[in-house]
């Protein structure tokens, strides 16, 4: 599902972000990806999701090639994902059903079937009573959450979440971790970028750890949480 060959990321000449990352997530798999702060999470991430491209080396993802995709397949490529930014990235102006119904407005779906799908989704985080508030009204974890319902309303084929519990206490964070495996089990792949190692290690997955921008470990999931 995803596939990185020699994958650099420079920022401007000097700053390398990434150097000679090289991994494969197959379909259906949930990884977490971890590493100090500046460790180069939130790059990887972000170039997956085309937000910006490789300085160097091959990315494919569902089936897309990244480094050679035209700009028009951009918004084909993010319809087959759901993204949890860092920072959210929610719009102030409009409302969280609005948030979280955007992409399915863009897509041209009907306006009672937003309603259905929207609604399902901030069931899935709890926050359904919250539908017709404003981000700024809501506490810096339900932002959180309305994020991460936007990024599920899609049913995505893979979910990129950055530092998803940075923001919520520690029983909220394992609630939204076992939505995760539950979306996870219905068949989307999972990456979720993360310092938490008290969560990696109650999650038993396979985790990936960049130091410096280069891939240090990749530990496969414990065998007895393979078997399911
Ligand atoms: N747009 C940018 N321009 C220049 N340098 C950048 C840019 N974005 C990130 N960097 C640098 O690239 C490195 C990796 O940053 P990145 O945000 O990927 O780290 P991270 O692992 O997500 O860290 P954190 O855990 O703090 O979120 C850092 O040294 C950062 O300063
Ligand atoms: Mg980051």
């Amino acid at each position: 599902m995803i596939v990185l060959n020699h994958v650099g990321k420079q920022y401007g000449r000097m700053h390398t972000a990434l150097a000679d990352v090289n991994f494969h997530i197959q379909a259906g798999e949930f990884v977490f990806l971890t590493g100090p702060s500046g460790a180069g999470k939130s790059s990887l991430l972000k170039l997956l999701f085309r937000q910006q491209v490789p300085t160097s080396g091959e990315i494919r993802l569902a089936g897309h090639r990244l480094g050679e995709m035209p700009e028009k397949e951009i918004p084909v490529l993010r319809r087959k994902m759901g993204v949890v930014f860092q920072d959210f990235k929610l719009i102030h102006s409009m409302t969280v059903f609005e948030n979280v119904a955007f992409v399915l407005r863009i897509m041209g779906v009907s306006f009672p079937e937003q309603k259905n799908r929207a609604f399902r989704a901030l069931k899935m985080v709890g926050l359904q009573h919250k539908l017709s508030n404003f981000p700024l009204q809501l506490s810096g974890g339900e932002q959180q959450r309305v994020a991460i319902a936007r990024a599920l309303v899609n049913d995505p084929l893979v979910l990129l979440a950055d530092e998803p519990t940075g923001n919520l206490d520690p029983d909220l964070a394992q609630e939204i971790m076992s939505l995760f495996e539950r979306i996870n089990g219905q068949g989307t792949t999972v990456l979720v970028a993360t310092h938490d190692r008290s969560l990696i290690q109650r999650m038993k997955k396979r985790v990936l750890g960049l130091e410096h921008g280069h891939l240090a470990f990749d530990t496969p999931a414990p065998s007895s949480t393979l078997a399911v």
